[in-house]
C-alpha cells in the first residue's frame, strides 16, 4: 500500500466553519475595537459563581474527573422535572458532543437522517461522518420547519429526525400543536432529537417542551447547552435528556473522562447563579426586541426570533458583501449560507452598546452601497 487509507465518509464531511474571532479580525483589518456578534455568545461574560467554582477546582487539575458528573446530572434532572433523574441525563463536551453521541449511536451501516434545509449544520456533518445520508426538507414559505414534509421523507432506514427549536438560524420554534401532530405520525424506529440549545430564550407560550414526550417514553432525545444562558461557551458543557434506556445506550459512545471537573464545577455553580441568569436574560430579551424593531424600521426582512440572535434576509446588497462591509467597520456577524439560508445574515444579540454600534455600522454599509449604486 503506497498511502494511508482515508475514511471516505470523512472526505465527504464539510468542515464546520466557526465565526471569526475578535483577535483574527483585529489582525486582518488592523482594527483595535472589534465586536463579535457571530456565535451567539453571552455579552456579559460568564456567571461569576461559575468562574469562582472553576478557579477552586483548578487545585484538583492533577486528578482525573470524579463524582461531579453524577452530581451535575442529578441537579440538572431535578431542575428539569421531578419525574426525571440522573439516569435520564448524559453530559457532553458541549451540546455539540451530545449531538455527536446521538448520531454515532444511531447512524451506522448507512441509514439516513432528516433535517430542515435551513438549520444547524452539525446534524448534516455528523450524519456524514458516521456514514449516513442527510436528507433535507425545504422550509415552508413562512420560514417554519415543514413537519408534514419531514414525515413524508421518513422511510425504513431513517434513524434520526433533527428538530431545532428555536431553530438556528431562523429563531423560530416548533409549537406544541405542531409537535404533537408530528409525534403522532413518527414511526417507532425513528429517534426524534429536539435541539433546545436556545430553550432559555423562549417567551412564546405555545412552545413545545419535549420533556413531556420523554416522560411518556417516546423515542425522543433533547439537547441543551451551558454555552448560552450560563455564559460558559468556552467550558464545553451540554447534555442530552432521554428515556433511561436510550440515555444508557447512548453512553456507549462516551469517552472516559470526557469533561473535566473544572468545566463540570462551573456548569454546576452556574445553575445556582440566579442573579447572573436574570441579568443575562433581561439584556438578551431587551436587545432582541431592540434589534428586531430597528431592523424592521430599516425596511429589512427580519424574522421574529425566540433565541439570542436575529436573522434578516434579502438585504438590498448581497449578504456576503454586507457581512464584509460590517467586518471592515469592526463588527463580526455571519452570512447564513452554511446554515442553508444563503440570502440571510444572522446577528447575535449583544450588549446595548454593541447592538447600537452594529446598527450604526449597518446603516453606513447600506448607505454606502446605495451611493455606489447611484454613481
Ligand atoms: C442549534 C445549536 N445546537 C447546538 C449548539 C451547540 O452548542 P455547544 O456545543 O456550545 O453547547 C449550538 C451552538 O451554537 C447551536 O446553535
Amino acid at each position: 500500500m503506497t498511502s494511508p487509507r482515508f475514511n471516505p465518509n470523512l472526505l465527504k464531511v464539510p468542515i464546520y466553519i466557526a465565526g471569526k474571532s475578535v483577535e483574527e479580525v483585529q489582525e486582518e483589518m488592523g482594527l483595535s475595537e472589534v465586536i463579535k456578534l457571530a456565535s451567539n455568545e453571552s455579552p456579559v461574560g460568564a456567571s461569576p459563581q461559575a468562574i469562582r467554582a472553576a478557579q477552586k477546582m483548578l487545585e484538583k487539575a492533577h486528578r482525573y474527573p470524579g463524582v461531579i458528573d453524577r452530581e451535575l446530572r442529578c441537579k440538572v434532572a431535578a431542575r428539569l422535572d421531578p419525574d426525571l433523574a440522573q439516569h435520564n441525563i448524559v453530559l457532553g463536551n458541549g451540546g455539540t458532543d451530545a449531538l455527536r453521541m446521538i448520531t454515532q449511536a444511531f447512524v451506522f451501516d448507512g441509514g439516513n437522517t432528516i433535517m430542515s434545509r435551513a438549520t444547524f449544520p452539525m446534524y448534516h456533518i455528523l450524519t456524514t461522518t458516521f456514514g449516513g445520508t442527510a436528507r433535507f426538507v425545504d422550509m415552508r414559505h413562512d420560514y417554519r420547519h415543514d413537519l408534514d414534509a419531514t414525515v413524508d421523507l421518513i422511510d425504513d432506514d431513517t434513524r434520526i429526525v433533527f428538530l431545532c427549536t428555536p431553530n438556528n438560524p431562523t429563531g423560530y420554534i416548533i409549537t406544541r400543536a405542531e409537535a404533537d401532530a408530528f409525534m403522532a405520525q413518527v414511526p417507532a424506529h425513528v429517534i426524534v432529537v429536539f435541539d433546545e440549545s436556545y430553550y432559555d430564550y423562549v417567551t412564546d407560550l405555545e412552545y413545545a417542551d419535549s420533556m413531556a414526550y420523554i416522560k411518556e417514553g417516546c423515542n425522543v432525545l433533547s439537547v441543551r447547552s451551558f454555552s448560552k444562558t450560563a455564559g460558559l461557551a468556552n467550558m464545553r458543557v451540554g447534555y442530552l435528556v432521554g428515556p433511561a434506556e436510550l440515555a444508557d445506550y447512548v453512553c456507549h459512545t462516551r469517552l472516559p473522562f470526557h469533561i473535566g471537573d473544572i468545566a463540570l464545577a462551573s456548569a454546576s455553580a452556574s445553575l445556582d447563579d440566579e442573579a447572573y441568569r436574570t441579568h443575562h436574560l433581561k439584556m438578551m430579551l431587551e436587545g432582541r426586541a431592540f434589534l428586531e424593531s430597528v431592523l424592521l424600521e430599516m425596511k429589512l426582512n427580519c424574522l421574529s426570533s425566540q433565541a439570542n440572535f436575529v436573522t434578516f434576509f434579502d438585504p438590498p446588497l448581497e449578504p456576503n458583501a454586507l457581512v464584509d462591509g460590517l467586518l471592515r467597520r469592526g463588527i463580526i456577524v455571519r452570512g447564513m449560507a452554511p446554515f442553508g439560508m444563503p440570502n440571510a445574515v444572522r446577528v447575535s444579540v449583544g450588549s446595548p452598546d454593541d447592538n447600537q454600534k452594529f446598527i450604526e455600522a449597518l446603516q453606513q454599509v447600506l448607505d454606502s452601497s446605495r451611493t455606489e449604486a447611484v454613481t
